[in-house]
């Protein structure tokens, strides 16, 4: 495992960098991308190192990693609005591909089935971290066997889409790219952001690995990455 830790102030140019760099070398990148809070100032800077032409997601593939199910389309909180609203409209070209997650069909079993064949040789997986362990939705429980699947939601999920991404209802299931296509992608990131994350940062690092903290499992992957700002490694050993 790489643990790069960064003041917040450059944390995200460091990520956006790493990330443009994939792109030129590989620009038929297949890469799951994550919503959340925590990649919103990367997504700003990697639209900058666009415009700018050091990179292009013309001919990548993007993956949705985790949706919501019951929140109706254009839902402030549904992941496929907020990964177009913050990345994907503000590309000059869009990438080759877009999977978002369909959660409005009916058999929301059968879309989740459908991912998990769109989240099959990936790249890249860019992965943000709850502050129960979760990664996409991922609760706990979550199995590192697990395939793309509909999961029940821990409260503090259903409770964050109300409270810090302004669901306009309170969801009680998710679709998430299950952890054992993130741990067979080429590449792994974890990107930890804040003070509020720096004890299940330590949870999921240093402590053994376990159901109960899915991050935890993410250290089998042969190439994961940490991106940390000092805030959230203030409780790592180093
Ligand atoms: C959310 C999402 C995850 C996200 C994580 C961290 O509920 N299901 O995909 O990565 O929790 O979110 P944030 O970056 O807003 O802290």
């Amino acid at each position: 495992m790489d643990l790069v830790v960064r003041p917040g102030s450059v944390w995200a140019e460091r990520v956006a960098g790493e990330l443009a760099g994939r792109l030129a070398a590989r620009p038929s990148l297949r890469i799951c991308l994550p919503t959340g809070d925590t990649p919103v100032p990367v997504y700003d800077a990697v639209v900058a190192l666009v415009a700018d032409g050091a990179c292009s997601f013309e001919g990548a593939t993007v993956v949705l990693l985790d949706e919501w199910v019951g929140l109706p389309p254009g839902d402030p909180a549904r992941c496929d609005t907020r990964i177009r609203a913050q990345l994907i409209d503000r590309l000059p070209a869009p990438p080759a591909a877009v999977h978002v997650i369909d959660a409005d069909d009916p058999w929301p079993g059968a879309a989740a089935a459908r991912h998990d064949v769109e989240a099959r040789n990936l790249d890249l997986v860019v992965l943000g971290l709850g502050l129960n362990g979760h990664i996409g939705f991922n609760e706990p429980g979550s199995r590192p066997d697990d395939p793309t699947r509909l999961v029940r939601l821990a409260v503090s999920s259903r409770e964050a889409a109300v409270a810090r991404y302004g669901a306009t209802r309170v969801p009680t299931a998710g679709i998430t790219v299950g952890l054992a296509r993130l741990l067979e992608a080429g590449e792994c990131w974890l990107l930890v952001t804040g003070e509020r994350k720096a004890r299940i940062l330590r949870r999921a690092l240093e402590e053994p690995e376990g159901p109960d903290c899915p991050a935890s499992y993410l250290r089998r992957h042969p190439r994961l990455t940490v991106f940390a700002d000092e805030a959230a490694a203030g409780l790592l050993r180093r």
